[in-house]
């Protein structure tokens, strides 16, 4: 029986599509560009890293190559499982099911905290901050990954599956916060057009995901992104 943390986002590409999601996270950044720009505002090797939302630990064992110890953090019983059975022979990895609200975890413990596509979407996602301001310690830094609505084809596709979507509010809550801005592009990259349609089927109605494959040729897609990061 599956149990949710209260208090988490339902997230239903991966909550439903777990195996989808996988080819997803597969095909996202092959250039590791997100994972350079995070390393030089403040490297893991040695530290303590937290991955918030960590779904079912795709990134888990890749921060655990450099760091001293990496804690999962994820609200649903079920992909926590199925992050630790990935996670199962890396002994420096732990997973915790628990949401950004109400981190399992004590004051002043990370070094470097991580969320990608999870939770801190902007207005709303301040008790999730609070919380990482507790667990940060001074000297190490808080990562968010999320889209950037206002270019590249993604970004575009992404705008048309929720019109109300205000780019100029999510930046002004990142601010106003004192979180900078690193405007990134990396790009999907899918073994096949199969593969594109799966998950596009998992991130959009079948409508639009259809839309997008007759639009766009190739398995290939230029994506946006921001990295939100803030050193406490
Ligand atoms: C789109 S998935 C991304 C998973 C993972 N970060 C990755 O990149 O593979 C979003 C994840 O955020 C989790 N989530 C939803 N609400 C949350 C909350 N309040 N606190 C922490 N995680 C949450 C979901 O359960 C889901 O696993």
């Amino acid at each position: 029986m599956v149990e949710i943390a209260p208090g988490a986002v339902p997230s239903p590409n991966i909550w439903n599509s777990p195996r989808v999601y996988e080819i997803e996270n597969r095909a996202v950044d092959p250039d590791g560009t997100l994972e350079a720009a995070m390393r030089a505002v403040r490297p893991w090797d040695g530290a303590t890293v937290l991955d918030v939302g960590c779904g079912t630990g795709f990134h888990l064992p890749r921060f655990a190559r450099d760091a001293a110890r990496v804690v999962g953090v994820e609200p649903h019983s079920g992909l926590a499982a199925s992050a630790r059975r990935r996670a199962k022979d890396v002994p420096n990895v732990t997973v915790r099911v628990g949401s950004a609200q109400a981190l399992p975890l004590p004051d002043a413990s990370v070094d470097v905290a991580h969320a990608r596509w999870a939770y801190f979407f902007g207005p709303g996602c301040e008790p999730g901050l609070a919380e990482l301001d507790r667990v940060v310690r001074r000297g190490g830094a808080i990562f968010v990954i999320d889209n950037d609505a206002t270019r590249s084809t993604f970004g575009g596709w992404f705008r048309r599956s929720l019109p109300s979507y205000d780019p100029e509010a999510v930046e002004r809550f990142w601010s106003r916060r004192g979180f900078s801005r690193e405007p990134l592009t990396i790009r999907w990259a899918f073994d096949s057009r199969d593969d594109l349609r799966a998950v596009l089927g998992i991130e959009f109605p079948a409508d639009l995901a259809d839309a997008c494959m007759r639009e766009h040729p190739g398995c290939e897609v230029d994506y946006a992104v921001n990295l939100w990061w803030r050193c406490p």
